[in-house]
């Protein structure tokens, strides 16, 4: 039982929401806590093999970190809250498994953070993106000065953070930051069925291809490439390699065992 989320399993598909409808699902130091357990948890779940991330409510996905702790913030203070916020957002990044970010609402600021550190974003018509900090006369500190640019480009990052803008779904869409925009009443709909799909491949070819694109992003052309080939490697090493190529083969549907 979680103060701030709300955790559901179905089958191999778990849902985790944020839940603090009333304050727009904004991101207090118990949510980080929470999240980092959960996904902790997640991780190393056997039947788990697909997240969905979203927020309860119909307005917000999160409006970003709570504004109430700000003025008590002192840079020592202030920098530990930005390293423990990217930590949990690195786990949610590096998992082994796709997070889908559903975000049904406000994504703004940390909220803007997390779902950029998900593997893949949809978003419902009603959602809205932008990184505010500058508004507050500060700068994003769960990530946004690094995911955003990496997602967007460079240009369309630094006029986003510069003019703290909020920006709707279908612009969104069309710089890259979302891959899909659908109705609010269609989202989870959605999301489940990206999710489904998801569990159609091999889940360890998902892990090493999340890895090889988090770090390949990160090293030269030439490195990146050597750690596509070792991790194709790798992935020949394992019995869904097998069942893939020999499935196809037999014209049939592969069953892959994650082994
Ligand atoms: N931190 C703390 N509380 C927040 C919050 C945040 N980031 N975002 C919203 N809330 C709270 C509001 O204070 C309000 O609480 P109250 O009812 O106790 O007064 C409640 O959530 C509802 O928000 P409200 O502002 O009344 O809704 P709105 O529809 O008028 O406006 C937003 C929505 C998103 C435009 C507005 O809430 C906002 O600008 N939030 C801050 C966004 C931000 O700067 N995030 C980055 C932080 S670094």
């Amino acid at each position: 039982m979680y103060e701030t989320l709300v955790v559901e399993k179905e089958g191999k598909i778990a849902i985790v929401k944020i839940n603090r409808p009333d304050k727009l699902n904004a991101l207090n130091s118990k949510v980080i806590e929470e999240l980092e357990l959960v996904f902790s948890g997640l991780k190393n779940d056997p039947e788990v093999l697909v997240i969905i991330l979203t927020g309860v409510g119909e307005k917000a996905f999160s409006a970003g970190a709570d504004i109430s702790g700000f003025p008590e913030l002192d840079p020592i203070k202030a920098k530990e809250f930005a390293l423990k916020g990217q930590r949990v957002f690195s786990l949610v990044e590096n998992l082994g498994k796709p997070v889908i970010a559903a975000v049904n609402g406000y994504a703004l600021g940390g909220g803007c953070e997390l779902a950029m550190a998900c593997t893949i974003r949809i978003a419902s018509e009603n959602a809205k993106f932008g990184q505010p900090e500058v508004n507050l006369g500060i700068i994003p500190g769960y990530g946004g000065t690094q995911r955003l640019p990496r997602l967007v480009g460079k240009g369309r990052a630094l006029e986003l953070i510069l003019t703290g803008r909020t920006i709707d779904a279908q612009e969104a869409y069309s710089i890259g930051l979302v891959s899909k925009v659908v109705p609010l009443d269609k989202l989870m709909e959605e999301a489940r069925s990206l999710a489904n799909l998801l569990l159609t491949k091999g889940p360890i070819a998902l892990k090493l291809a999340i890895e090889a694109v988090n770090r390949g992003l990160e090293v030269s052309l030439e490195e990146g490439l050597r750690i596509e080939a070792d991790l194709f490697g790798l992935s020949c090493a394992t019995e869904d390699q097998k069942e893939g190529a020999r499935a196809f083969l037999e014209k049939r549907k592969p069953e892959f065992k994650g082994r």
